[in-house]
């Protein structure tokens, strides 16, 4: 996946953003984030803005930088209490100490959790499902898109046939360049900027390259709202690919954007403000897709977001980040957000690579322009030899990657160039090869990039292959002379329906276990996030490089950034079906009723290897939009229970005051049992191997409350994860009434490892317990981690 490449923007992003915090103002300024307790505001302030500026100049000790309108960044006051402003550390450090001060968090930069892997064409984004006929499924719903904005002119956000808007709707339609003040309708209701965070830090914004308005100049925004909640549009695209009908999962809801992703990244003070505006406005589901930071959740400003807006009974729902394939990547894992990582569909873009020697090689793109010359060969060459490399560069390295300016027109002009997968973005190096004459392009992975490809909409006739074929690719390369030269073409095949085995989890798809609480299986589910169709603004070209001149209706994304609103719709059509259902019920519908078979009736595997993928990597497993409408139970928990969870992390009252208004008093929650006692709809049990003991125990305790519909009578199963004993107690429960709760008890016991484990490892089981009617099944993981000492 792109994750090397995007992890190091990232790197890349922050110590500029850092470096020029430093030496923007002097003092080492940056934005911090403070929680007060609203209700201490002395009286002598009129406003609480009176009151947090006063409180700032006094712990700068009046020396505070000057701001155009004052020290503060923003105020909140729906999600959470308090304000952002720039000062320094100390001062932030004298303002942590002030009376009704809870918190003070330092901001972080967030980006966007797509693998950019554009491409124009038609087909359907997800299938279309029996849910949507139900005529007005969604259509008093208000999802959040919290993003870069959206394309307010797209066909997908048009409000023909849509009733008023809904009476509780509070928000507004703010308006700026390229987006006047008649852009909002019946479908986007609402549009909000937030750039204050952004400009803060990095300066006023360039207002040729981006807009001071709603108005989406990238794409991600507009490509994750219609995913959500796009309308029909028929036909989707076309440009040599099948034609088809682009739909959101909950195509009547209505939309609301708030942009708070700039061409700099996505600030928290920011992305606060609009979950503060969000949960005023009176949506309903919170959809976003950027990227998490590993800190504890009372550091994480999109934790204590969520947490104000699922207080105010909104559900969140989140990328898990493309992190992946390897373990601990999974971001966005507080237990009151839904976590959402990606799977494929069965639905696949093969462009082969065929080989002079008669090989073939399986690749895939999304390419759609003009094909290579049929039946020719061409001879191929490897970037990374020299007879690739520019003279001027002489560096075998960066032009493995085809950096700019790292290739030699003279040695690749009429051939096809194999590129090594990293650093720069793949349409990037498209680009590259692109502009030195070269006829085509294979984007080959290498032993760490594993076998997941994503296909991409590239400027020349590109293709994108996995590890193994990039070693055959470059062995058969290395082995040609200048008599027998190396040569082939790529067999572009369109599309492919009814791909087996699918879904796969995508090899980008960030993995458990939870970095920050592991009692808590992180991600939650995985939904479509591989090569998905939606909407694309007309200003922006599919690449997603700014030299790409091509306009296209609709484009095809990757990322857990496209997973993620596929859950925002299905929450929204689940909380029209089910009006009085909390966050965690509509989350624990959709994780109950995930499955984890493929189409080929096996367990679904992992992109990256082609072996059973598990909990860590699909988490619940992937969503089913038909059964999590009536799932039979549901585990419910209160804003309360959070706080005993929080309290059983062993967080100060202090740090649970950052993140809930509500006062801890942790005594009697650490008293009633461990943070795993949280009524999750998964069961997590991890265990040290200290050798002393022969079997290591704990165990859960659950509620479920019965949402059937009446009596029922539920037999719980038992899949145990090898080497473990599952109980469950009791092992019948007995409903008289919808609505009724019922406990029950599962104790895990692990035998020690036979044999002695490696210092630090650690093994993971996995199971099951499933509860059933014989009508409902509902599944509960089992996820047991036994790890070494280390020492
Ligand atoms: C602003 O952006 C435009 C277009 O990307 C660029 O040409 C210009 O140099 C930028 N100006 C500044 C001051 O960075
Ligand atoms: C799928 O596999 C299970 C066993 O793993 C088997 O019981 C079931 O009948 C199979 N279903 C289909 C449709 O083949
Ligand atoms: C919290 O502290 C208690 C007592 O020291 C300890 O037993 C428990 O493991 C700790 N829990 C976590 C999640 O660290």
């Amino acid at each position: 996946m792109a994750s090397p490449c995007r992890a190091l923007l990232l790197v890349v992003v922050v110590g500029v953003v850092v470096v020029g915090g430093v030496s923007g103002s002097g003092g080492g300024e940056r934005t911090f984030i403070v929680r007060v307790d609203a209700d201490a505001k002395p009286s002598a302030f009129p406003t609480h803005a009176h009151w947090y500026e006063a409180a700032v100049a006094a712990a700068s000790g009046g020396g505070g930088q000057w701001r155009e309108g004052g020290p503060l960044i923003h105020t909140y006051s729906a999600a959470f209490h308090g304000f952002s402003a720039r000062m320094s550390p100390a001062a932030a450090a004298a303002l942590a100490a002030a009376p009704g001060v809870a918190a003070v968090v330092p901001e972080r930069v967030r980006h966007l959790a797509t693998t950019r892997s554009p491409r124009f064409l038609g087909l359907l984004s997800s299938p279309p499902s029996a849910l949507l006929a139900d005529s007005d499924f969604g259509a008093d719903l208000v999802i959040a898109i919290i993003d870069t904005g959206i394309s307010p002119t797209h066909r997908s956000f048009h409000d023909r046939g849509l009733g008023p808007v809904p009476p509780k709707w509070r928000g507004v339609c703010s308006w700026g360049p390229g987006f006047p003040p008649n852009s909002c309708n019946r479908k986007l209701v609402g549009a909000r900027f937030f750039s204050a965070g952004y400009e803060a830090t990095s300066g006023r914004m360039n207002e040729t390259a981006e807009v001071r308005s709603p108005l989406d100049t990238d794409g991600h925004g507009t490509h994750t709202a219609s995913i959500a909640a796009g309308r029909y549009v028929f036909p989707a695209s076309t440009l040599g690919y099948a034609r088809g009908v682009a739909a959101g999962m909950a195509p009547k809801a209505r939309l609301a954007a708030y942009k708070v992703c700039w061409v700099g990244g996505c600030f928290d003070s920011d992305i606060l403000a609009a979950f503060d505006a969000a949960v005023a406005d009176g949506v309903d589901v919170v959809s976003l897709s950027v990227g998490g930071v590993v800190v504890p959740y009372y550091l994480d400003a999109i934790a204590i977001g969520a947490f104000g807006a699922t207080e105010a009974g909104i559900v969140v729902s989140a990328s898990a980040g493309n992190g992946g394939p390897g373990g601990l990547t999974v971001t966005n894992v507080a237990p009151w957000m839904a976590t959402v990582g990606a799977g494929s569909m069965d639905r696949a873009f093969p462009a082969n690579v065929r080989l002079g020697n008669g090989q073939v090689l399986d690749g895939v793109s999304v390419y759609g322009g003009p094909a290579l010359q049929s039946g020719k060969m061409y001879e191929l060459v490897y970037a990374g030899t020299s007879s690739g490399a520019a003279s001027s560069s002489a560096d075998g390295y960066s032009a493995s990657m085809c950096l700019d300016g790292s290739l030699d027109p003279a040695a690749v002009r009429g051939k096809i160039v194999v590129c090594d997968r990293g650093v720069n973005s793949r349409a990037a190096k498209g680009e590259v090869v692109h502009l030195v004459g070269a006829v085509g392009m294979v984007l080959a992975n290498g032993v760490f990039d594993g076998e997941g490809v994503v296909a991409d909409c590239h400027v020349l006739p590109a293709t994108a292959v996995g590890a193994a074929a990039g070693e055959k690719l470059r062995k058969y390369i290395a082995s040609s002379t200048r008599q027998a030269p190396a040569t082939g073409t790529i067999q572009f095949e369109g599309t492919h329906l009814g791909v087996h085995p699918a879904p796969v989890v995508a090899a980008f798809s960030a993995r458990g276990p939870n970095p920050q609480s592991p009692e808590i299986l992180k991600p939650d589910l995985i939904a479509p996030g591989l090569n998905i169709l939606a909407a694309w603004p007309s200003g922006v070209g599919p690449a997603g490089i700014p030299s790409d001149g091509r306009r296209t209706e609709f484009n095809i994304l990757s990322g857990t950034s496209m997973a993620c609103p596929h859950v925002s719709g299905l929450a929204a059509l689940l909380k029209a079906a089910h009006p009085t259902w909390s966050p965690a019920a509509i989350k624990s519908a959709l994780m109950t009723t995930a499955y984890i078979k493929d189409n080929s009736n096996s367990t679904m595997v992992d992109e990256s290897t082609a072996i059973p993928a598990d909990v860590f990597d699909f988490g619940a497993g992937h969503v089913d939009p038909m059964r999590a409408m009536d799932p039979g139970l549901i585990y419910d928990i209160t804003p309360a229970d959070y706080v005993n969870f929080l309290c059983n992390l062993n967080y100060t009252e202090q740090n649970i005051r950052a993140i809930t208004r509500r006062q801890a008093d942790c005594r009697g929650a650490r008293r009633a049992g461990h943070a795993g006692n949280l009524n999750y709809p998964s069961l997590s049990a991890t265990f040290v191997a200290d050798g002393a003991r022969p079997t290591m125990k704990t165990h859960f305790i659950r509620t479920v409350t019965n949402v059937g519909g009446g009596r029922a009578v539920y037999h719980a199963t038992v899949r145990a994860p090898e080497g473990c004993t599952v109980t469950v107690q009791p092992r019948q429960l007995t409903f008289r009434r919808d609505g009724q709760k019922l406990s029950f008890t599962v104790r895990v016991e692990a035998a020690a490892p036979a044999k002695k484990m490696e210092p630090g490892s650690s093994q993971v089981r996995s199971g099951a317990v499933t509860w059933s009617d014989g009508r409902h099944a509902v599944n509960t993981p089992v996820v047991v981690t036994v790890q070494a000492p280390l020492q």
